[in-house]
């Protein structure tokens, strides 16, 4: 009895006085590892008489539990000593600037495209999109480029190795390939349009990649156009002058700005012209709505009859306008970038001077940010 309440101050005064964790360790395995001091007694109740252990049994589980409780005791508050410790050698000093952060922008043409896309969605225009593989039907020969005809080279056309069937696949060299696929794809869904006479109107804008081999300051191989195309019964130029002019005042956000149409040729429009605005250009850099300069900005046209034929619509009884302009070279007048090649060049100082914030207040012209 008394051996046991010596046992247990000796153990608890040790245990209280441990200096560390370490130390604790090795007195729990003293006195409750495998072979230590209690458990030697605990197993010693096996070989006492029924009375001896009804009075040891209790005594010397109170002195397993009561040097367990005081290890355990004891290593709470070390650990707590061992955080205080550390929480007080670490600080964090709220009056530093905080890092700088580092944000994305959006680049000008996704913001171009966006204001163009608002722009023509008021005006009525619905989105189509084509394929950016087109072949040969549908870049050129519906389009009305003769066979073998130079234009065809005129667009400094990437074409793809020969496939299985012998076929040539390119690169699209315009937005042009997806007015057929619209014309088509409208046709076939409404085969009824020219036997009951009731065409609904066509009012698409398709905005893409296209692809050119030519690399200078304004051209670069790879760049998006924007292609619009309206079908109905009583189109005409005027119809196709108002809609550029109304666009090109909005974009440029200037009620002053003044456009001219210049007689060209495009295999795909009859008549077709390309559009300029008047610029300043003095000063080095570009300025729309004042001076006395002409920039073009724009190719466009009276859709070709034989375009409209090849793709199902009856010429006399269908008429409509299309024209095509460059996104990322109107998005460098209005914003002011010299040289289109670093629109693609992947350089993120160039998109941090140049990109937009995605947070940025609207713009009054289109409510866009
Ligand atoms: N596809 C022509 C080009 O890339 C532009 C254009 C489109 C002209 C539609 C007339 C009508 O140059």
């Amino acid at each position: 009895m008394t051996d046991l309440n010596q046992l247990q101050a000796e153990l608890t005064a040790r245990a209280a006085a441990g200096g560390n964790l370490a130390e604790l360790e090795a007195l729990r395995l003293e006195a409750l590892g495998k072979s230590g001091s209690i458990s030697e007694l605990l197993k010693s109740l096996g070989r006492m008489s029924p009375d001896e252990r009804r009075e040891q049994g209790p005594l010397i589980n109170g002195l397993r539990d009561a040097v367990a409780t005081a290890i355990a005791a004891r290593k709470a508050e070390l650990e707590a000593a061992e955080l205080d410790a550390r929480l007080a050698g670490e600080h964090v000093d709220l009056t530093l600037p905080p890092p700088p952060e580092r944000r994305g922008h959006v680049h000008p043409t996704m913001q171009v495209l966006d204001e163009m896309i608002a722009i023509f969605a008021e005006l009525g225009f619905a989105l189509a999109e084509g394929p950016d593989i087109e072949d040969d039907f549908h870049n050129f020969t519906a389009l009305n480029f003769p066979p073998k005809h130079p234009a065809r080279e005129m667009h400094d056309t990437f074409w793809l190795p020969e496939d299985a069937r012998g076929e040539r696949k390119l690169l699209r060299t315009h937005t042009s390939p997806v007015q057929v696929r619209v014309m088509q794809r409208t046709n076939e869904a409404l085969p009824s349009w020219v036997a009951n006479g009731q065409a609904p109107p066509i009012r698409v804008i398709v905005p893409g990649r296209v692809y050119r081999s030519d690399s200078d300051a304004t051209h670069t191989p790879m760049f998006h156009q924007m292609e619009g195309l309206v079908i109905d019964r009583a189109i005409h130029m005027g119809h196709l002058k108002w809609t550029l002019e109304t666009f090109c005042r909005r974009f440029f956000e200037t009620e002053a700005v003044v456009t001219r149409f210049r007689p060209h040729h495009f295999p795909f429009t009859e008549p077709s012209a390309e559009m300029d605005v008047q610029c300043d250009r003095s000063g080095g850099s570009i300025k729309i709505g004042e001076g006395s300069d002409w920039l073009e900005i724009l190719g466009g046209g009276m859709v070709h009859p034989t375009v409209l034929r090849n793709c199902g619509l009856a010429p006399d009884e269908w008429q409509g306008f299309a024209f095509g302009l460059g996104i990322d070279r109107l998005g460098a007048l209005k914003y002011g970038m010299p040289d289109l090649r670093d629109m693609f060049s992947g350089d993120v100082r160039w998109i941090d001077h140049y990109g937009f914030s995605a947070f940025a207040a609207p713009n009054p012209a289109t409510g866009l940010s």
